[in-house]
């Protein structure tokens, strides 16, 4: 009880501002943080951790070996090797990749006096491995009335799988996969295969692989495939040949935000919060036990990259080839190719073009009057081809590693439309963004589903898109003002641009800019108000929040301390009605 109180007096000195009755106030309407009363004690911790077996992790962050008193040179020169590769990250309970949100309180960068602080990192974790678990961890944090987190792998750009003072629910073992050659419902019978919650990409590709099938799954093979990944849309190599990954959705197991366990699929009567997870953002109707996804039959797999750069020519003429390349992509995604590229004011790279059971000589002919136009246009460029047996063995060999906490993003979808009647605006909006700092990735690819096809809450400009863009900016650990400068140049000038070329389009909420404005129409589109719905009925409680997930705009952060508060200074809903698993 001392410790307890100790903890409220700190709680207190930090803000002398506020008086008793201002922080009485503030404990009502805002998630409790550990320096609060209200913050569970150390025998009520005990008790839950027994409650669920003995997996509950007290937070030490990642980076405690590269400060004092912890300071380990060793340990420490490899966590800053390592840091901008995702293993490290998604092996621990609390960390995340995008360097703002973990906001510089423990990490290989800054100086090794500094003490280490939790910040915006989660207090501690539920390291699941039963139901049970979780629905015993929502029950504490609506009884204590604490801020929840879901978390997997963290590589969530949003700060989704981060936030102070909270309990995560972390999915990371759950690695169970089963395949079932023969599923059958109303609306698809063939392969499929049940992931839980913590398989990521590239055990899922393996496994379907060793089968003789291939699953949608993203170009990061360490994304957690049924988290943040699917519930968020999902993008894939093998996109424009099935769909993205929502669209492969039959089945999700599923703990609602009372504690239920609940199966929901197109038809059953959860089929609201089925059309929900499939597409309209992760953390926000429920915690995802296992999703069940169709498979493909392997196919043989295609793959092309071809690079230029700006040498020799001149920059009009650099950008006239961009021009001419976006002019050709409706042709290559049509057939059934999905194409990566990058661009930044020097160079340009196709990295890759994946063409799943296109032979590699379809594939050159595709790529062929893109080409004959930089014949034209004096441009040399370097290609590579190659056929393969697999889309894994293509995935394997030519999809390239992408670094994380090395940036800010930013992005918007451009509809087909863009480039139909409008592609020397698109170009100078690229050339805009290029000169001025901005590294500018392009997602080619053809998502259109005719009507009925898929039931499901993707954001419907997907079907439209040709190209989603994923802009950033370069990463400084050291350089406070210049991130915030950037943040503003991201919101209002990069994303901006190619908005006014496609203002009713939208922007993937997995990949789009944290900071972007009226987010409920660019992340969900019309689709924003009936998710809301969704939610208030499997989260009565209101224990589900992430940042510009649906629902997140009643609540605001407090910016000195993370504290979660509703917006508006509401209280919180009663806790009544929980439902034990
Ligand atoms: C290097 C890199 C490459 C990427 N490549 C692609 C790509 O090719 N295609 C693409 O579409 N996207 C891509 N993304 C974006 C990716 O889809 C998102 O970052 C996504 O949120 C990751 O999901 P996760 O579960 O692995 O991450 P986490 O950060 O662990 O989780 C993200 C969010 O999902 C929620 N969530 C996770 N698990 C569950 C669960 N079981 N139940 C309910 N909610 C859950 C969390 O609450 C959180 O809100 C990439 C991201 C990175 C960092
Ligand atoms: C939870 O209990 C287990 C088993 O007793 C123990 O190893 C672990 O340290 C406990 N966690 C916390 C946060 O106390
Ligand atoms: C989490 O639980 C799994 C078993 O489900 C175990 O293998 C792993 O070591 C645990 N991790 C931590 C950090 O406790
Ligand atoms: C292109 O693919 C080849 C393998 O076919 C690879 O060696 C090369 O590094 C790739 N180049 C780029 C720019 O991705
Ligand atoms: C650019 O010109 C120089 C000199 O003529 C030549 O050596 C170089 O190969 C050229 N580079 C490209 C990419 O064309
Ligand atoms: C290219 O962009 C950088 C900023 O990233 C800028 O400093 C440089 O001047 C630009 N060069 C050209 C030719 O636009
Ligand atoms: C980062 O920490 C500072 C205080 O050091 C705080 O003002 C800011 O809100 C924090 N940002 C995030 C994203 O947590």
């Amino acid at each position: 009880m001392i410790s307890h109180h100790g903890l409220l007096l700190t709680g207190l000195l930090a803000w002398p501002a506020l008086g008793n009755a201002a922080v009485r106030a503030h404990t009502r309407s805002c998630r409790c943080l550990p320096t609060e009363e209200c913050w569970p004690s150390p025998a009520e911790w005990a008790h839950f951790n027994s409650s669920v077996d003995g997996s509950l992790i007290q937070t030490t962050p990642l980076g405690t070996p590269c400060h004092a008193p912890s300071y380990d040179a060793d340990v420490c020169d490899e966590f800053r090797e390592e840091w901008n590769v995702p293993e490290i990250h998604y092996q621990s309970s609390s960390s995340v990749m995008a360097p703002w949100f973990a906001n510089g309180s423990c990490d290989p960068f800054h100086p090794i006096p500094k003490p280490c602080t939790l910040g915006n990192y989660i207090s501690y974790a539920v390291n699941v491995s039963h139901p049970g678990h979780i629905s015993r961890a929502l029950a504490f944090v609506t009884a204590h009335n604490l801020r929840l987190v879901i978390r997997n792998t963290g590589h969530d750009y949003q700060g989704k799988s981060t936030g102070a003072g909270a309990l995560g629910v972390w999915t990371h073992h759950l690695k169970d996969i089963q395949i079932h050659p023969h599923h059958q419902d109303a609306h698809y019978t063939g392969p499929a295969a049940t992931l839980g919650a913590g398989v990521q990409a590239f055990e899922a590709y393996q496994a379907a692989d060793d089968h003789g099938y291939q699953i949608v799954g993203g170009e990061c093979p360490t994304v957690g495939i049924a988290g943040g990944y699917t519930q968020g849309g999902g993008h894939s190599a093998l996109s424009s040949r099935y769909g993205l990954a929502a669209d492969q959705v039959l089945k999700w197991e599923v703990i609602d935000g009372a504690g239920n366990f609940l199966t929901a699929t197109r038809d059953n009567e959860h089929s609201d919060l089925f059309w929900a997870l499939s597409g309209g953002g992760g953390g926000t109707y429920g915690v995802v036990w296992s999703m069940t996804s169709k498979l493909h039959a392997s196919t043989p797999t295609s793959g092309l990259n071809l690079t230029f750069t700006n040498a020799n020519i001149s920059q009009d003429t650099f950008y006239e080839a961009v021009t001419l390349f976006h002019s050709h992509l409706p042709t290559i995604v049509d057939a059934g190719v999905m194409s990566i590229f990058a661009l930044t004011n020097t160079t340009f790279g196709i990295t890759p073009l994946t063409g799943p059971g296109i032979p590699v000589a379809e594939l050159e002919s595709l790529i062929q009057p893109f080409r004959d136009d930089l014949d034209t246009l004096g441009i040399a460029h370097t290609m590579h081809t190659g056929q393969f047996d697999t889309y894994l063995d293509q995935f394997e060999a030519m999809m390239i590693d992408v670094p994380v906490g090395i940036a800010q993003y930013g992005g918007w979808l451009i509809p087909r439309s863009v480039v139909r009647e409008n592609n020397a605006a698109l170009t100078d909006a690229c050339r805009q963004i290029t000169e001025n700092g901005g590294y500018f990735v392009g997602v080619g690819l053809n998502v259109a589903k005719g009507p009925g096809e898929v039931y499901n809450a993707v954001l419907p400009a997907w079907r439209d898109a040709l190209i989603h863009t994923v802009l950033s900016t370069p990463w400084e650990w050291d350089n406070g003002h210049e991130m915030l400068v950037n943040q503003y140049k991201m919101t209002h000038e990069f994303v901006s641009l190619l908005e006014r070329l496609a203002p009713r389009s939208g922007a993937y909420l997995n990949e789009g800019d944290f900071l972007q404005p009226n987010f409920q129409q660019a992340f969900y589109g019309e689709n924003y108000p009936r998710l809301r719905r969704v939610k208030a009925k499997y989260d009565p409680n209101d224990i589900f929040y992430a940042w510009t997930g649906v629902g997140s705009d009643e609540w605001v952060g407090d910016d000195a301390d993370g504290r979660l508060c509703r917006a508006g200074g509401h209280d919180l809903v009663s806790q009544e009605g929980y439902g034990y698993y």
